[in-house]
């Protein structure tokens, strides 16, 4: 038994369910004795959903960073608490013990303090997946700044608009970053945000790339120098701030079905204690296992599994910079095999990317070393989880199918390793203190099976967890409308699920405008908004379509004025290449439509509004059941569209 928390087996899961829905206070009471407090809670949770207000471990004082690393310093200082690989192979891994860790995150502490941050300031982070990413993400932890680390996929448009939202006040970023073959210059990006901003007081530079950067006069500063002040002063120990169980942790966008992402915010004692508890239950982790999480930080994903859980239950975390197919669809075999990985944690749009490469790039490598396999950010098809299980896992390793979201914080439906059953595309069992319930579009329970014997609706939550969302950053009412009006006091997920009689569920996907491209949330809106910025837009619509690698592909219908098919700005192809670039400009690459299709209309209602049902079934080919269109304004649209299909 590694943890006193830890369920055995499925009985025990049970009976955990059991009391932490009927007794949630003393069940989570229970787990959070076993974390370093300042001072105890008074009370362990205090929440309604209809303001809502969630305060978990209320009155309780603590520091999430004297969790993830004093508190393991006298026991376990040498172990290793991150291993790095590089994105070239050529170039040597780095080690941190936990020592190393705690010294570089004290040191970059009192950087931060010595360029004026505060408790409470907003630092946006900026970075690519080095070390120092999660370095600068503990610091800021560590003395009560609140992080909004943003994906390096973003752009300048978008990073100026987090800024603005979060009114930060400081910025991380390196040079470049290594992707791949690719080198993405990180800080001229940074620079590109910053025209106009009048409150980044400062801009601290970490070197990777080597990038040639401009480095303006008062503003911007290196890491490196910066550290070497820190070493002069002769700072190797930076006492964390004590914080109050519920002062903001971080802010995190993500996209919702509006155009504007909206500032996740989780504060710090709830979000510790249930992402540290489905972390070592999910996963059945052992202090001395090494778990691989191959997601970016700058998403939920490593944010709570790689950074904070691991380190929090003194673990061993991987970190790699690169990606799956670089140099070869080999890179993540090979290491998993130099480093004797336990647990692989992905994405099924990686499994399916590398499936696409045959058997080859798997031969050669030893992967007997893996004991748990798990994935996350969108429902995986049954032909990628059966390769997943048969060649990654020679049919030996649990597979956990993980379903949360930056709002839930941590882990919310899963199998869990070794302990309850999988089984191939379902998320199967609710976490303890998960209470799920399935409506229909009018928030009444479903509670008659469909024929082939399911429940079938909109997922809710309908108690408080302790890593909720606690509120949309700088706009409480829009987390309010967001999440918890759309239906009487429930949290709606926005997804769609089916449960079986044995009360296990499989999720669907979104029921609102949001799409999942490559495990990566996209509004539609945002989209539109994007190409609507391009020159010669008059209207477009955008949704969603079955892709074989991405799970879902963005399909773009735009009205373009004047002949689209040659116009004084060139062909179709060239003013579609034009759009692209406009999006990849206001959002990032990872929002590019896969599809666009010049339309004369879009199908409206009599009031105005486009009919996506209609344009859906369009875009997944199945153009024999579009529907009744009569009570379009103008059905003749629907034709001419299905005719111009792309
Ligand atoms: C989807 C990612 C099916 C879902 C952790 C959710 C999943 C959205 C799964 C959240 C899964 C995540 N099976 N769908 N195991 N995990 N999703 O905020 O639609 O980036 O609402 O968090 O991803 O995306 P987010």
């Amino acid at each position: 038994m590694s943890y006193p928390y830890q369920i055995k087996n499925l009985e025990g899961y049970h009976e955990a369910y059991q009391k932490s829905i009927q007794d949630p206070n003393t069940f989570w009471g229970e787990v959070a004795e076993h974390f370093t407090w300042h001072k105890k809670w008074d009370k362990v949770s205090d929440w309604n959903f209809k303001d809502p207000s969630i305060q978990w471990f209320v009155g309780g004082k603590l520091n999430i960073t004297e969790n993830c690393l004093d508190r393991h310093l006298a026991t376990m200082g040498d172990k290793p608490a991150i291993i790095w690989e590089p994105n070239d192979p050529a170039e040597e891994h780095h080690i941190l013990t936990y020592k190393q860790l705690h010294l570089k995150v004290c040191q970059f502490a009192q950087v931060l303090y010595n360029n004026g941050v505060k408790k409470g300031d907003r630092v946006c982070i900026y970075m690519g997946m080095i070390p120092e990413l999660a370095i600068a993400v503990l610091a800021c932890a560590r003395i009560g700044a609140i992080h909004s680390v943003i994906f390096g996929g973003f752009s300048a448009q978008s990073i100026a608009d987090r800024l603005d939202d979060a009114k930060a006040n400081f910025i991380i970023t390196c040079d470049g970053a290594f992707r791949g073959s690719k080198d993405i210059p990180l800080k001229s990006v940074i620079d590109d945000a910053l025209i106009g901003n009048k409150n980044i007081q400062r801009v601290i530079v970490c070197t990777r790339t080597r990038t040639a950067v401009s480095m303006l006069q008062g503003r911007d500063v290196w890491w490196e120098d910066e550290i070497k002040n820190v070493e002069a002063q002769g700072i190797q120990f930076v006492p964390a701030e004590v914080m109050d169980a519920e002062d903001p942790l971080f802010i995190l966008y993500t996209s919702g079905s509006t155009g504007k992402p909206k500032g996740v915010v989780h504060t710090v004692a709830g979000y510790m204690v249930y992402t540290n508890y489905t972390f070592v239950n999910t996963f059945n982790y052992n202090p001395d296992d090494l778990f691989f999480c191959t997601a970016d930080i700058g998403w939920i994903t490593g944010h709570s599994y790689i950074v904070y859980a691991p380190l929090c239950a003194g673990g061993t975390s991987m970190m790699f910079e690169g990606i799956p197919t670089f140099p070869d669809a080999g890179r993540f075999w090979d290491i998993i095999d130099k480093f004797k990985v336990n647990i692989l944690y992905t994405a099924p749009t990686a499994i399916r990317s590398l499936m696409g490469f045959g058997l080859g790039p798997v031969k050669g490598h030893d992967l007997s070393s893996l004991k748990v396999l798990g994935t996350v950010g969108e429902p995986i098809n049954e032909e990628a989880w059966n390769w997943y299980n048969e060649q990654i896992g020679k049919n030996k390793c649990p597979i956990v199918d993980t379903w949360f979201q930056t709002e839930t914080g941590g882990i919310m439906i899963s199998n869990m390793a070794g302990v309850t059953p999988g089984k191939a595309g379902w998320a199967t069992y609710p976490m303890p203190g998960i209470e799920l319930i399935l409506v229909d579009d009018q928030g009444v329970e479903i509670t008659t099976q469909d024929g082939e014997g399911m429940y079938r609706g909109n997922l809710c939550i309908k108690q408080a967890w302790p890593a909720a969302i606690r509120t949309t950053y700088g706009d409480h009412e829009r987390c309010r409308t967001n999440y918890f009006a759309t239906y009487n006091n429930l949290y709606f997920t926005g997804d769609g699920a089916f449960r079986n009689e044995a009360g296990q569920f499989r999720i669907t996907g979104r029921v609102d405008d949001v799409l999942n491209v490559s495990g990566h949330r996209i509004g539609t809106a945002e989209v539109e908004n994007a190409i609507n910025m391009h020159a010669g837009v008059v209207e477009s619509a955008v949704v969603g379509y079955p892709h074989d690698i991405k799970g879902q592909g963005i399909y773009a219908y735009v009205i373009y004025t004047g002949s689209h098919a040659q116009d004084s700005h060139g062909s179709a192809e060239m003013i579609r290449k034009d759009i692209l670039q406009t999006v990849t400009r206001i959002i990032g690459p990872i929002a590019k439509p896969d599809k666009i299709q010049f339309v004369a209309g879009l199908p409206k209602t009599r009031s105005g509004k486009i009919m996506r049902r209609i344009l859906r079934k369009v875009a997944e080919g199945e153009l024999n059941s579009l529907g009744d269109t009569s009570t379009l304004l103008d059905p003749a649209v629907v034709d001419e569209i299905v005719k111009g299909v792309v």
